[in-house]
């Protein structure tokens, strides 16, 4: 067995490498979460989209691929009440795009199935049992948090400053993933809406470890093994990696999303709102230009995304990048495009050669 520095995250989730393929609604899948935690590491499943059923079935597709440890990941975020008003307006507001695109302004549309994580959800997850249950947007009621872990399931949360990481140790997670400032997709942030004061991974990371007694996974534009060495360095005894992930095979990621994320460079990413009502970091395209990066029109996640949807897939089927939403980190231009088994072998690999452990 190589040697890491801290082994931690290891023993926490019974893993070989302190790796952790993020969980990434809409684009990872069963196929790519088994081949990480084949390859050693964790696996994750983000579920947020999923009804229940899609909850089982997804959840028994990924245990026929590996019987190793896996993560589910839900979102907690508290649902607004009355924003019939609002996306009624927004909808109105974008219908110019519609009509551009060729789609009827007064079609209906499929309402948001991004449910918070819920008395339902918890049922279907103590039946299922995976070795690690992620969330993003703070935690469920504490009375859900005890299921899952009578259930035998280690719990992890996302922080995006250290009184948000104190927080979470307080309400029992294992273990914190700290999320930098660079991290692609949606802002964990559950305390603060300050957006401009968001922290970066490099100050995050090792502010976090000295407040906190539980383990830290560092995350946020790590994408090579210098980044996974640097989170070791500052403390972290595990890396969350997304956008690296996204250029692996198993990756349910489009064409047009693919050839973003090859093209795009330390700059072209920024925060915005119009595609869900939360902050999220994406590649800049025209929608996010015209509209944002954040719009005061935009409802309140998750009630922004049912009018943006038809506009994201007909931009698809043109062949146009301009609605396309791509999530991405601060670090897509040092991605490898590599199937997930190998990526995570030698992610490790490289990180110990750099960590001097050969
Ligand atoms: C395409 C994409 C989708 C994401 N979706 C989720 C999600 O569903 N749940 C979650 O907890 N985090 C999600 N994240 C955030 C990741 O957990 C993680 O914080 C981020 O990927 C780390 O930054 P990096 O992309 O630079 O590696 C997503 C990130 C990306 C890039």
């Amino acid at each position: 067995m190589k040697n890491w520095p801290d082994n931690r995250i290891q023993k926490l989730f019974n893993i070989d490498v302190p790796l952790i393929q993020a969980p990434m609604a809409g684009v990872d899948s069963v196929e790519l979460a088994a081949e990480v935690s084949n390859a050693g590491g964790l696996g994750s499943l983000a579920c947020t989209l999923f009804s229940v059923t899609q909850l089982k079935d997804e959840f028994k597709k990924l245990r026929s691929l590996t019987a190793r440890p896996v993560n589910l990941n839900f979102f907690c975020h508290e649902n607004p009440e009355n924003t019939e008003t609002l996306q009624e307006k927004w909808k109105k507001h974008l219908s110019k795009y519609y009509i551009e695109l060729g789609i009827d302004p007064n079609a209906s549309y499929a309402a948001t199935t991004r449910a918070p994580f819920n008395e339902e959800y918890c049922s279907v997850v103590e039946e299922l049992r995976p070795e690690v249950v992620s969330f993003h947007f703070g935690l469920p009621a504490a009375d859900l948090v005890k299921r899952l872990r009578q259930a035998g399931c280690k719990i992890i949360s996302s922080a995006t400053t250290v009184a948000e990481a104190r927080w979470l140790e307080a309400r029992g997670c294992d273990a914190i993933i700290a999320q930098g400032f660079e991290a692609g997709g949606h802002r964990g942030s559950f305390l603060t809406d300050d957006m401009a004061a968001q922290v970066g991974t490099m100050a995050l990371v090792p502010q976090t470890v000295d407040a906190v007694k539980i383990p830290v996974i560092a995350a946020g534009g790590i994408t090579d093994a210098r980044g996974i060495a640097a989170s070791f360095f500052l403390g972290a005894c595990g890396a969350q990696l997304g956008t690296a992930y996204l250029f692996c095979p198993e990756a349910k990621v489009s064409k047009l999303y693919l050839q973003g994320l090859q093209q795009t460079t330390d700059d072209q990413t920024v925060l915005t709102n119009v595609y869900s009502g939360k902050p999220a970091r994406g590649i800049r395209n025209r929608f996010i230009e015209q509209e944002g990066p954040i719009s005061e029109m935009a409802p309140p996640f998750p009630f922004a995304s049912p009018a943006v949807n038809p506009l994201r897939k007909k931009s698809e089927e043109l062949g146009l990048t301009d609605f396309v939403q791509m999530w991405s980190g601060q670090s897509a231009a040092l991605g490898q495009s590599l199937p997930a088994y190998e990526l995570t072998k030698k992610l490790a690999q490289d990180t110990l050669e750099l960590l001097g452990n050969k």
